[in-house]
């Protein structure tokens, strides 16, 4: 579960990125995050990720409140989410399932375990061909399929995607689409920042848009 009360993000400037945002997503379920660019999505993203801390407000992620969070427990934290960019963020010199096993091997499982673990995900993404190519031989799309494989290799409850269709072809987001639509069916909770509007209208999913910093919900 996420929620965020009175959640205020200023930068110095200042730049409000964030006014008194209140939102709520349960377990299992699959939201949008929509808003033009500088609307404050990826803030949004950081503060839920602990990346960054609120200016003021409470935030509470998987049992985590992230204002209180001590530097200790953010590893602990990271465990129950899983993260995912526009830009990819592969590894350039690693292969496909080396960029994959990264996060098993931060914490520390068995070698054998870890090999189990990353072909059955790499099946799941549809990615089992590729586990040994240098991702610059991959295809945008194989290539955002693996930076997912890589958030959600270690079974997290919570998977967050930043604009994660962004560099992609319509036919190409579509996939990806369809992808963290089937990871949520198999009960993850989605949280999908895009601002493609058709994308959204599309899926029909609960929709939260953000604009200067404000929220305001509906169903495109
Ligand atoms: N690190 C930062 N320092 C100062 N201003 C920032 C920083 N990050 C984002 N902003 C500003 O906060 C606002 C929201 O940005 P952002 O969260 O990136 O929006 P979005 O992801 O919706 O495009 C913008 O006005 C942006 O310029
Ligand atoms: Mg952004």
């Amino acid at each position: 579960m996420i929620e965020f009360s009175h959640v205020y993000k200023t930068y110095p400037g200042p730049t409000h990125a964030l006014r008194d945002v209140e939102l709520r997503v349960e377990k299992g379920e699959f939201v949008f995050l929509t808003g033009p660019s500088g609307a404050g999505k990826t803030t949004l993203f950081k503060m839920l990720s602990a990346y960054d801390k609120v200016t003021s407000g409470q935030i509470m992620v998987a049992g985590f409140d992230l204002t209180k969070i001590q530097e200790y427990e953010i590893p602990i934290f990271r465990r129950k989410i899983g993260v995912v960019f526009q830009d990819f963020k592969l590894l350039k010199d690693r292969t496909i399932a080396e960029n994959v096993a990264i996060p098993l091997m931060i914490r520390g499982d068995r070698p054998q375990s870890i090999e189990r673990r990353v072909r059955e995900v790499l099946d799941q993404v549809g990615l089992r061909d590729r586990a040994h190519t240098l991702p610059e031989f991959c295809s945008g799309g194989e290539q955002q399929r693996a930076a997912i494989a890589r958030a959600i290799v270690h079974q997290p409850g919570i998977l967050i995607a930043d604009e994660p269709t962004g560099n992609l072809d319509p036919k190409l987001a579509e996939e990806i689409m369809d992808l963290l639509e089937r990871l949520c069916a198999q009960g993850t909770t989605v949280f999908v920042a895009t601002h493609d509007h058709e994308l959204v209208k599309r899926r029909k999913k609960r929709v939260l848009s953000l604009f200067k910093g404000q929220i305001q919900e509906g169903f495109l």
